[in-house]
């Protein structure tokens, strides 16, 4: 049996006293138990204090990005080494908003380059991320461009064998796959519960024919794209669905915890 998971990724929120602010509150409010693991992902500068927090508890510290060099000349870049220096569980690799898909969308092309990463990267950065021991929470999504063309499985399918090419199974046994459909991500619209169960269920036909069917099995799938106390219950309810990464509503205390409660 699986254990739920609910990870928070703040994204660019939060400085150091805001960030103490919900961490507080959270271990208030909430404790995680032997069947729902928490996370949360700040951002580089507050994974410190997030973590000091949550010392001698069971909640997780992860990060949203990561560089795959060991070290040297990487300007502005973040090696995994350095985050398992200051205890993250996990990281948070391939999500829309630095693939540049929000690049695509929002910005002229000529910015791309700025956010764009590729499948060929994301899969550094979980070689990388495993080499540490640290769980990659890697993210995968069809645009509504692709899901109107009727392409959605085809766009994951291809997505995950990117990112887990040349991967041991075993070695992503406690890896994290989140399903995240672009159009859904700060949107307010929430993909179908039914829907989006049936995409995670295929993402885990597919991890099985990628890394084999026990790791396949091991391997939780989170539901992402607008996650909130209102609808946490029902998508976590579905068969296919092992918990959710949430942005926007985990950065408020009471919000995020009763997402974690519905898990
Ligand atoms: P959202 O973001 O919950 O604000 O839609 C989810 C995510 O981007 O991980």
């Amino acid at each position: 049996m699986r254990k739920k998971l609910v990870v928070g990724n703040w994204k660019m929120n939060m400085t150091q006293r805001e960030a103490k602010a919900v961490v507080e509150s959270l271990l208030l409010l909430i404790e995680p138990t032997t069947e729902v693991e928490v996370g949360i992902c700040p951002t580089y500068l507050t994974i410190e204090t997030v973590s000091q927090l949550f010392r001698r508890t069971r909640f997780h510290v992860g990060a949203q990005d990561v560089f795959w060099g060991k070290a040297g000349a990487f300007t502005g870049n973040i090696s995994a080494a350095m985050l398992k220096d200051l205890e993250c569980h996990f990281c948070i690799v391939g999500h829309s908003e630095t693939r540049g898909r929000f690049g695509k969308l929002e910005v002229p092309e000529s910015t791309l380059s700025y956010f764009s990463e590729t499948d060929e990267t994301v899969n550094l950065k979980i070689k990388a991320l495993l080499y540490q021991s640290i769980h990659p929470i890697l993210c995968v999504g069809e645009t509504l461009a692709e899901r109107e063309a009727g392409n959605t499985d085809a766009v994951i399918q291809a997505q995950l064998k990117g990112a887990l090419d040349g991967i041991d199974g075993a070695e992503f046994h406690d890896g994290v796959v989140a399903y995240e459909p672009v159009w859904a991500i700060g949107t307010g619209k929430t993909c179908d519960s039914a829907e989006a169960s049936r995409v995670c269920g295929m993402i885990r036909q597919s991890l099985a024919k990628i890394l084999g069917p026990e790791p396949a099995e091991a391997i939780r799938i989170l539901y992402g794209g607008s996650v909130k106390a209102a609808n946490a219950a029902e998508l976590f309810s579905q068969p296919h669905i092992d918990g959710g990464l949430v942005g926007g509503a985990s950065l408020v205390a009471d919000e995020f915890s009763a997402i974690v409660r519905s898990a």
